[in-house]
C-alpha cells in the first residue's frame, strides 16, 4: 500500500478526542483495549492518562495501520495486534501464551479492560491510498478489504453476484433508493468490461441514477454505493454485533467503559441496540462533533459517540476461536 505505508505518516484525525477521554476517563494504571487502532490518534491520547503504570493494547484489521500504530506507541506497555476487534478475546488468549511479559501484564491487571473504544470504519490514509479503492477517484483496483484475510475484494464481488444480490447490498447496507437500477447497470457494463477501478465504479453510478438525484445531490453521488460494498466486502455489521455483544462483553470488566463513534445509521442503530441489552448500560446521550470540528475535519461531520458502562451480568465462557482474525 501507499498512503499508510511505513515510509508515509498519518494524515487522519482522530474524531471527538477531547469527548472521548470524558467518556472514557481513562486513569493511571487502567487498561485501555482501542480495537480500532488505526493510525494511533485516540491510542496515543489515551496512553497518557493511563500512564506507565497502565496496559494499552491497540488492535487493527488492516497491517498497514498497526505499522502506522507502532511509531507513535512505541512504549513497553502497548502491544499492538493485526487482527479484527471481534476476535479480540482470541487474540489476546493467544499473545498471552506467546508472550510472557504481556501475560504477566495482563494477569498483574485481573485480565479485564477498562476502557474499550471502537471508531468504526475507515480511516483517511487508507482513503487516501489509491490503490486500496476506498476514494470515489481512486485509480486503483476497486479492492476496499481492511485485510486481505477477510474474503473477496469488492471487484470480485461485483463480477460475481447475481444482478439481485447486489441490488440486497445496496438497499440493505447502503439503503440506496436506486439499488435495482444501479445493479442493473453493473450488470450491463461488467458484460462489456470488467469494473475493476473505484473511479469507474463512481462513474457507473452517475450513469445509472436520474440526471435530476445528481444535480441535486449534496454529496457524492455514489456514497451509499461505495458504503455498502465496503459494509458487505468487510461483513462489518457481523463483526460489530460480535464485538458489541460477545467479544466486549467477556473482555471489559463490569464498571469498565465502551466508547463507540459510528459513522452512518446503520452502525449507530446496533451500537443503540446493544447498548440498551443485558451487557452495557448507556451512559448520557450521544455525542455530536462541535461545528469547529466539522470544518477543521469534515470526516466528523456524520460521526456519532455513544458510550456506556459494562453491566455486572456475566457472559457464557468463550465459543470455539475461529480461525480468520
Ligand atoms: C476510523 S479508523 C481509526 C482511527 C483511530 N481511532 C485513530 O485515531 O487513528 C478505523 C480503523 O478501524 C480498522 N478496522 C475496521 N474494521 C475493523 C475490525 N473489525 N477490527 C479491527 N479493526 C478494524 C480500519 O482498518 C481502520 O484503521
Amino acid at each position: 500500500m501507499t498512503g499508510a505505508s511505513a515510509n508515509h505518516s498519518s494524515v487522519h484525525r482522530p474524531v471527538m478526542p477531547r469527548e472521548v477521554l470524558a467518556a472514557l476517563d481513562p486513569r493511571p494504571g487502567h487498561v485501555v483495549l482501542d480495537g480500532t487502532v488505526g493510525a494511533g490518534g485516540h491510542a496515543r491520547l489515551l496512553l497518557s492518562r493511563i500512564g506507565p503504570q497502565g496496559l494499552l493494547i491497540g488492535i487493527d484489521r488492516d497491517p498497514a495501520m498497526v505499522s502506522l500504530a507502532a511509531r507513535v506507541l512505541d512504549a513497553p506497555n502497548v502491544w499492538l495486534l493485526t487482527g479484527s476487534y471481534a476476535r479480540a478475546d482470541g487474540l489476546i488468549d493467544r499473545l498471552a501464551a506467546e508472550d510472557s511479559r504481556f501475560a504477566f501484564a495482563w494477569t498483574q491487571h485481573e485480565a479485564a479492560v477498562d476502557c474499550a473504544l471502537l471508531d468504526l470504519g475507515w480511516s483517511s490514509d487508507q482513503l487516501a491510498d489509491a490503490g486500496r479503492g476506498f476514494a470515489f477517484d481512486a485509480s486503483g483496483t476497486l479492492d476496499m478489504r481492511y485485510s486481505v484475510e477477510v474474503g473477496p475484494a469488492a471487484w470480485e464481488l461485483l463480477e460475481t453476484a447475481t444482478q439481485e444480490e447486489i441490488a440486497d447490498w445496496l438497499r440493505r447496507y447502503g439503503e440506496e433508493r436506486y439499488a435495482d437500477r444501479i445493479a442493473a447497470e453493473i450488470v450491463r457494463r461488467r458484460g462489456e468490461k470488467p469494473i475493476r477501478r473505484a473511479d469507474e465504479l463512481a462513474r457507473l453510478v452517475i450513469d445509472a441514477l436520474p440526471q435530476s438525484v445528481v444535480v441535486r445531490a449534496r454529496r457524492h453521488p455514489a456514497t451509499r454505493v461505495f458504503q455498502a460494498l465496503r459494509i458487505r466486502v468487510n461483513r462489518e455489521l457481523e463483526e460489530l454485533q460480535q464485538g458489541l455483544n460477545q467479544t466486549l462483553p467477556r473482555l471489559v470488566r463490569p464498571g469498565g467503559r465502551l466508547a463507540v463513534i459510528s459513522f452512518h445509521s446503520l452502525e449507530d442503530r446496533y451500537v443503540k441496540k446493544a447498548f440498551s441489552g443485558p451487557w452495557w448500560r448507556a451512559l448520557g446521550k450521544p455525542v455530536t462533533p462541535t461545528a469547529t470540528e466539522v470544518q477543521v475535519n469534515p470526516r466528523s461531520r456524520s460521526a456519532k459517540l455513544r458510550v456506556a458502562e459494562r453491566t455486572s451480568r456475566m457472559p457464557e465462557p468463550p465459543a470455539e476461536e475461529c480461525a480468520e482474525q
